[in-house]
Formats: C-alpha cells, structure tokens, sequence
C-alpha cells in the first residue's frame, strides 16, 4: 500500500474509524510477518505494540528496534506503558511509530512530554505528522481531561485492565467511562478519537462499538494461537457495522 504524502497520518487513522487495533503480545514471532500480511488482507489497518519497561508496569516486553523491524503498511500504533517516557520519545519516532500514546500516570510533565511530541516530525519526514495519545488507567480519573492537555492530544486511550498482561477481564466501568470521555470531547469542541484497550472479546466487542469507540485494541481475542485472520475479521465486523450507522 502506498500512502500519498498529502494524507497526514491522523486523516488517515481517522479514515480507518471505527476500527480495531491488533495487538502482537500473544503473536507467534516466528509467523508475525505473515500473519500481519493476512490481518491486512482481512481489513486490520493497525498494529498495536504494547511496550512495557518493567517498571512503570511489572512486565518488559519490546522496544524501538522491534517496531523498526516490523516491515508492514499497517499504521504502527506504539502504546508507551514506561516510565518518564520524555527522552526515549525520539527512539520511538526514528523507529517508525506513526500514532504514540503515553500514559497520563507516567510523568511528573505529562504535558510537557505531550507537547515535545507535538515537536517532533514522523520519520518518513515533514508534512504527515504523529497522532499523539493519552492513555489512562481504569483507575485514574477523567478530571484529567478536562484541563490543558486536550490541547495536545488527538487520541484518548481508555484502559479497562490494569497495564501488564494481555488476556485479563475488561472493567464494567469502561462502558460508562467512554461515554463521560465523549461528553468531555464534545463539550470540548475538540475533534478527539477514543480507543479501549485491554480484555476485549468477542462477546464484548459489540458493547464497546456501540458505545461510540473509535478504535478498539484487541490482542488475545485475534492471537489466540488459532486463526488470526478469522478473528480479526470477527472482531471488525461489530466495529464497522458501528460505523455504518
Ligand atoms: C494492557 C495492554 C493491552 C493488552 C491487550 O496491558 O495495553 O494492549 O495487553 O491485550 P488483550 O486484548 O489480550 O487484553
Ligand atoms: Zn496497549
């Protein structure tokens, strides 16, 4: 696929809405390459890479030179569960990351690192632009939102697990929780997208597309260790008929 360098990677991410973002944490390595080729053949047009630093959250998992590596059209959206993520910023970029999402509770400057990635260009070069993300956990609270740092964000990440592992329960609350975060939007006058990220299944997935989610992250559900395409393709279906409403 090749991307006209007039569209900004925020029209396109936008374009792709509502959609599914598959994360890799249950991918099998050794077949990732094919099965992103089969993901994309199925309509996936995001990849979600959860990296985690063995400190902000308990578990370690990947860094820039994996996102470098994966050779794919798909837009690579880069979830940053680390600590103080300000100085690695620049690695993530350099590696390809096309959307970066920082965690609210992971900087003391959360909006001084916000705004130094709003500084910084995408790496094919100026002119198609990150798509900047906030992600917060289910147990922070939305009054974050109400303030300056919807000024430097284009993306909400509502997390309905607790950051660390793939495969926990989603919260109850998540539904509730993006219906506020879309009242604050709207009242806002901003044009925000919202994501949910974290224990989405199959027999959930239709719940969080009905309650107005632009994108929702799916990583066990898709890489079940069985057929990834095929699920991908199940997990779209409640998104896009979302959509069409
Ligand atoms: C939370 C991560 C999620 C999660 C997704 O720790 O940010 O992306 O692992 O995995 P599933 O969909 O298996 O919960
Ligand atoms: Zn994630």
């Amino acid at each position: 696929m090749t991307v006209p360098a007039a569209v900004s990677t925020l029209e396109r991410l936008r374009s792709l809405c509502p959609t599914v973002s598959v994360g890799t944490l249950t991918a099998d390595l050794m077949h990732l390459g094919d099965e992103l080729a089969l993901l994309e053949e199925a309509g996936v047009g995001m990849v979600h890479v959860d990296v985690m630093d063995g400190c902000f959250c308990p578990a370690l998992t990947v860094g820039p030179p994996y996102i470098k590596g994966l050779r794919t059209p798909l837009l690579k959206d880069v979830h940053l569960m680390v600590h103080e993520p300000l100085d690695r910023l620049g690695d993530y970029v350099a590696a390809g990351a096309d959307i970066i999402t920082v965690q609210v509770e992971s900087a003391v400057h959360i909006h001084r690192v916000l705004q130094h990635l709003g500084s910084m260009e995408h790496v094919s070069g100026p002119g198609r632009g990150l798509v900047r993300g906030l992600a917060l956990n289910p147990g922070t609270a939305l009054e974050w939102l109400t303030g300056p740092l919807l000024d430097e964000i284009d993306l909400i990440v509502l997390l309905a697990v607790d950051p660390g592992w793939s495969g926990q329960a989603l919260s109850p609350a998540i539904y509730s929780r993006v219906a506020k975060v879309k009242e604050l939007i709207a009242s806002s006058g901003r044009e925000i997208l919202v994501s949910v990220d974290g224990g989405v299944t199959r027999d959930n997935i239709a719940g969080l597309a009905a309650s107005g989610a632009d994108i929702v992250v799916t990583g066990s559900a898709v890489f079940d260790g069985k057929a990834a395409p095929a699920n991908a393709r199940l997990m779209l279906s409640p998104m896009q008929g979302a959509g069409a409403e």
